[in-house]
């Protein structure tokens, strides 16, 4: 072939990458592998193959992780764990830091061995995965170095088990480790039973960065072991990326344990093309989106929504380009797209294709190799239910809609169960930045798609799970309030005492649901006694019934999230400013509730509310200095409608010190007072009306605690649910939770200082607010 040729032809010819070093490693092992265990291999016991799935052939066999293993693995973390904690954040920073070191200097065998084991474009691994990983050890090396200045009064919380999945092997493992090291934790993690590989290496690596033994253990295995690990009492926080639906096992299994969960889960996450977008980049985009990984990436733009007007333009051009595509060897450096993980993998995406019956199906005009590969595939004209556009199909298929409006764009956006991602393609920044908030997604990226850093917070709402990974946000996960609690002795209500005292006409104060007093739809009401038997009211007992209407009422106030800090500020001033007035009332009440001076109490809400009218204007998000040109802003976003379960032992404060941080935040609650003593709550209501509060912000059903706990935390629409009543709702509350993975913060019936420091501050707020990141690139 002449050099004339060449030219006329401009066809691509292969460029193999060499897998020589990463079979001399393979080879030094003699294919075989034992967990790593206390800075060791153990000896390889009953073992499982991993193969490449672009060829079929075997690599290496792997030891399935049994229960003694786990016990091996946990005891060493376990052992490990005080020294670790105890070394000071340089200390900690060093080691972090020598990790992200080794990572370079082994990138491109780290790169091979990974495209190797999970058939991704060694394009992808070289450029994408491996710097990512060598970018989260430094970030954390930095975090761990800050630590201690910057979050004071943090503890780690002990021993993790990460589950981690196969489509981002080695990065998911960095996403993991990471921040648990730096935080003081050790950790015991299991590798996807596809793709174990690059986590073994890494471990050899560990030991040559000098990191204590125990620090770091690797349990390779397959669901079963993920699921022992999870359940092993111990460990004390469980972190898991994976399928949604291993997702709400897990949350299940560990509710009420006490362990600490993230989970971060499946997506089906729009790709909005708006008809004034620049439409090469936003097709360019497009491959990045859903061909990247095969498709297989949990934030995949998967889900194109595409404005009228350039629909059919569009579908035309990026046809055109998926033909294009070349798939291949993934180990070529001049291959697109390359292998699905595994022929079970495959098969799951064939079947879900082969079922539809709607729509068009373009498959691209490229040649497709034989074994484990999927053709790049577009199907337009679904409808808005088709479980195409519904579930996760993990694969290289992308799935298309067109909408009219920017309004209807992010109403078929939201339209799905998960919320992990989206991508906004406008030339407008005004509409690109009136539409970022709007979506239910954990990430926006504007003009852009699957951009990560260790800066920037990646993580969902809705089911696709909770927690952030990256960032200070994403470090909080992995450390708890070092603070003391006691268990907290249950608060009873009077008794009806045996010789009554009633004085006063009766009074039954009613529930209070979207602004108005509701009467409780079950029509029981309880008496309420004094501390000295005189009779001071009656309350209503709240049912599923009302809990719906006020999760309603909570739901048609949503107007509130949009309000300003300054606008919400103004009321809870304004609130504080009424209950002052009426002091002296509020005083009277709870010494007659608990026998106690009450004006203590009453000063201390008032000031609560103070606190949290100044929060609401300044509990600021942050412009993330990521190395792109442009920005990731951290916009703390409202959870929602936040069930709250209040405290028992301080009536009005308790109430109050829930109350306040939500609705600072922007979110509309339903509040179950103390069970004990809840006419504090309910003399509140003529406050809260008098205080130019919409109504259906603030909904309060008074009754049993354990019954109105497990209808908020089983509801559909409710997006948190806490819980800091004297008696142990946690797993109730966590277990319930699971239908749609909302958020839960529960106190296992311990005790907090209400008048202290640890009753308000940063810590509600955090609960109260997600981060939403919102990618800008600057420039043409
Ligand atoms: P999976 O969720 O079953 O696997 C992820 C990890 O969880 C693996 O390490 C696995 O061994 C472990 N695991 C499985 N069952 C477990 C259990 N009961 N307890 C604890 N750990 C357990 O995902 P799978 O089966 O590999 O893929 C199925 C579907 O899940 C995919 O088609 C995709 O839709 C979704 N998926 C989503 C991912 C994401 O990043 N969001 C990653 C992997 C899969």
């Amino acid at each position: 072939m002449t050099i004339r040729d060449i030219f006329n032809e401009m066809s691509y010819g292969p460029a193999p990458e060499s897998s020589a070093e990463a079979q001399a490693w393979l080879t030094a092992h003699c294919n075989r592998f034992g967990h790593w265990i206390d800075g060791s291999f153990t000896k390889p016991g009953e073992t499982f193959e991993t193969k490449n799935p672009a060829t079929g052939t075997v690599l290496a066999e792997v030891t399935q992780g049994s229960g003694k293993d786990l016990d091996a693995a946990i005891a060493a973390a376990r052992r490990a764990q005080p020294k670790w904690a105890r070394l000071s954040g340089h200390q900690r920073a060093r080691h972090l830091y020598a990790l992200a070191r080794l990572v370079q200097k082994n990138a491109r065998l780290l790169a091979v061995l990974e495209t190797m084991d999970n058939g991704k474009p060694i394009r992808e691994s070289r450029d994408i995965d491996v710097p990512l990983v060598a970018r989260h050890f430094y970030f954390h090396a930095g975090l761990a170095q800050l630590l201690a200045s910057e979050q004071p009064g943090m503890a780690p919380l002990g021993v993790c088990g990460a589950v981690i999945p196969w489509n981002f092997p080695l990065l998911m493992l960095a996403w993991k480790v990471a921040p648990a090291l730096a935080a003081g934790n050790t950790i015991v993690l299991k590798p996807a039973e596809y793709t174990p590989l690059t986590a073994l290496l890494f471990a050899e690596l560990s030991r040559e960065a000098g990191l204590p033994k125990g620090v770091l253990n690797i349990v390779t295995g397959d669901g079963a072991t993920g699921a022992a690990l999870v359940a092993h009492p111990g460990v004390d926080k469980v972190a898991f990326t994976g399928s949604t639906g291993v997702g709400r096992k897990i949350r299940q299994v560990t509710a009420g344990t006490g362990k600490a969960l993230t989970l971060e889960l499946g997506g089906k996450s729009p790709y909005i093309v708006f008809d004034d977008a620049d439409l090469d980049s936003a097709i360019e985009g497009l491959v990045d989106a859903i061909w990247f990984n095969q498709g297989q990436v949990c934030c995949a733009g998967s889900r194109l929504l595409v404005q009228e007007g350039v629909a059919g333009r569009f579908h035309t051009r990026l046809k055109r380009r998926m033909d294009g595509l070349r798939l291949g060897d993934p180990l070529d450096k001049c291959i697109d797209v390359g292998a699905v993980v595994d022929p079970v993998h495959l098969a799951r995406i064939t079947a879900m294709v082969d079922a539809n019956r709607q729509g068009e199906t373009h498959v691209a005009a490229t040649p497709l190799p034989a074994g484990c590969f999927y053709p790049p595939t577009l199907i337009t004209g679904l409808s808005a239910a088709s479980p195409l556009m519904q579930e996760e199909i993990f694969g290289p298929v992308l799935v298309s809609m067109t909408f009219r409006t920017p309004a209807e764009a992010v109403e078929l956006a939201n339209n799905t169960r998960y919320g992990l991602a989206a991508s906004v393609w406008t030339e407008n920044v005004n509409l690109a930045l009136d539409v970022a908030p709007k979506l239910k997604a954990g990430v926006v990226w504007v003009n852009a798609t699957n951009l990560f850093d260790a800066a920037a917070g990646f993580g969902g709402v809705r089911e696709s799970g909770f927690g952030r990974e990256g960032g200070w946000e994403g470090l909080m996960a992995y450390l708890r309030p070092a603070r003391d609690s006691k268990a907290l002795k249950p608060v009873l209500a009077v008794p009806t005492p045996r010789d009554p005292q009633v004085a006063e006409l009766d009074r039954t104060a009613k529930l209070y649901i979207g602004g108005t007093q509701a009467r409780p739809d079950g029509g029981y009401s309880r008496a309420v006694w004094s501390a000295r038997g005189k009779l001071l009211g009656h309350i209503g007992l709240g049912n599923r019934k009302d809990i719906r209407n006020a999760v309603e009422a909570a739901h048609a106030a949503k107007g509130w999230a949009r309000t300003t800090g300054h606008a919400r500020a103004q009321i809870l001033y304004f609130i504080a400013e009424n209950l002052s007035a009426r002091a002296a009332e509020f005083s009277l009440r709870l010494r007659d509730l608990t026998g106690r001076d009450g004006m203590a109490e009453v000063d201390a809400a008032i000031s609560r509310l103070f606190s949290y009218a100044a929060w609401a204007d300044k509990y600021d998000g942050a412009a993330k200095p990521v190395p792109i040109r442009g920005i990731a802003l951290a916009m703390n976003e409202p959870c929602g409608v936040i069930g709250a379960i209040a405290p028992d032992d301080v009536p009005l404060l308790g109430l109050i010190s829930v109350m306040a941080p939500a609705i600072a935040m922007g979110n509309t609650c339903v509040l179950v007072p103390g069970e004990a003593f809840p006419l504090a709550a309910t003399d509140l209501y003529q406050v809260l009306e008098t205080s130019d509060l919409p109504g259906g912000v603030v909904n309060i059903v008074t009754g049993s605690h354990a019954e109105l706990a497990k209808t908020l935390a089983g509801h559909m629409d409710v997006d948190a649910v806490w819980s800091f009543s004297s008696t142990d709702l946690a797993a109730l509350i966590e277990g319930e939770s699971a239908c749609n993975l909302k958020r839960t913060w529960v106190n296992r019936a311990r005790s907090r200082d209400w008048f202290g420091p640890e009753g308000e501050g940063r810590e509600f707020l955090r609960q109260a607010t997600e981060v939403k990141t919102v990618w800008v690139p600057y420039g043409e």
